[in-house]
């Protein structure tokens, strides 16, 4: 089964204004990175290569220069605009033509997955060729997302949008899997209150269907916020931590590209070329020259 996937790095980041009046937030360096990178990444880990990449029509010249096509990292990119932030659902029926009727990944342009069982993770949904599939991890401070019921037999019950008064400590986390209905369950949504079609209201039709399935991410993993000015510094010192410590990178394409088979040692050692002087140029070429 081929996945389509959907990177949202649309909206005005206006909580990090002014760092993000002249370039997108989905842009600002997560220590040695852009941040598009590590949702990149978590496709990719996911095991997909055809991308559509969707920001506001003043940022998409900016994505298309770092990303390109896609080619050098053995994907396929496409790129389009969402002119007004409508809501994270909204992005799919602008992806509409995109997606098809293929079975889809959305994830957010800001949002940072990282742990040791994420591949199996994302295996076990892109398996799933029907339904859908959310992934909740817990947080102190549930009433700033969406949060999910889960019962006995880990399937869920409920979700709400930032509730006052949470029933449960499982965030939705911002990656979403969709069977080839999604397009007919999204053209169904009206806006919330706050004017946006939700992607909770989404993922409630899947769930009163009965074909919602969520998989928890346990302590083992970090899915961190990028949306703040701490929490920007947060997420850079945590990959620093872990990239000085181990010597190895998180959220690195070229690398997961070149693990994957999907690009040649020689255009490995091309991309590392291209990197300049950069620590980064550097670990690619110790990667191609087979260093671990
Ligand atoms: C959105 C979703 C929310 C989810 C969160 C994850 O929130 O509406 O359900 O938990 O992303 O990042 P928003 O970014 O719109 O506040």
């Amino acid at each position: 089964m081929a996945w389509k996937g959907v990177i949202l790095a649309g909206g005005l980041g206006t909580r990090l204004f002014p760092v993000t009046r002249a370039v997108s937030k989905q842009l600002l360096p997560v220590y040695d990175k852009p941040m598009i990178f590590y949702p990149l990444t978590t496709l990719m880990l996911a095991g997909i290569s055809d991308i559509l990449v969707i920001s506001t029509p003043q940022d998409q010249s900016q994505f298309r220069r770092l990303l390109g096509d896609g080619s050098q990292w053995g994907l396929r990119l496409s790129f389009v605009a969402q002119p007004d932030p409508g809501g994270i659902a909204q992005a799919l029926l602008i992806a509409g033509d995109f997606i098809a009727r293929q079975n889809v990944a959305l994830v957010l342009g800001d949002n940072f997955f990282f742990g040791h069982g994420l591949p199996d993770l994302l295996a076990r949904a892109t398996a799933r060729a029907d339904g859908a599939t959310i992934f909740a991890y817990q947080v102190r401070d549930p009433s700033r997302y969406g949060v999910v019921t889960i019962d006995g037999d880990g399937r869920p019950t409920a979700i709400v949008e930032k509730p006052a008064a949470p029933q449960s400590g499982w965030a939705v986390t911002g990656l979403y899997f969709y069977d080839r209905e999604v397009l007919a369950h999204a053209a169904q949504l009206r806006p919330s209150p706050r004017g946006e079609l939700e992607i909770t209201d989404l993922n409630l039709r899947y769930l009163g269907a009965g074909c919602l399935h969520v998989e928890r991410m346990g302590r083992g993993f970090a899915w961190l916020d990028t949306g703040t000015f701490d929490s920007l510094i947060d997420a850079s010192t945590f990959v620093q931590t872990l990239e000085h410590r181990q010597g190895t990178k998180i959220g690195c394409p070229e690398e997961i590209a070149y693990r994957k088979g999907l690009i040649s040692r020689s255009t490995l050692l091309e991309l590392a070329r291209q990197m300049g002087g950069s620590g980064y140029g550097a670990y690619l070429a110790d990667l191609a020259n087979g260093k671990e």
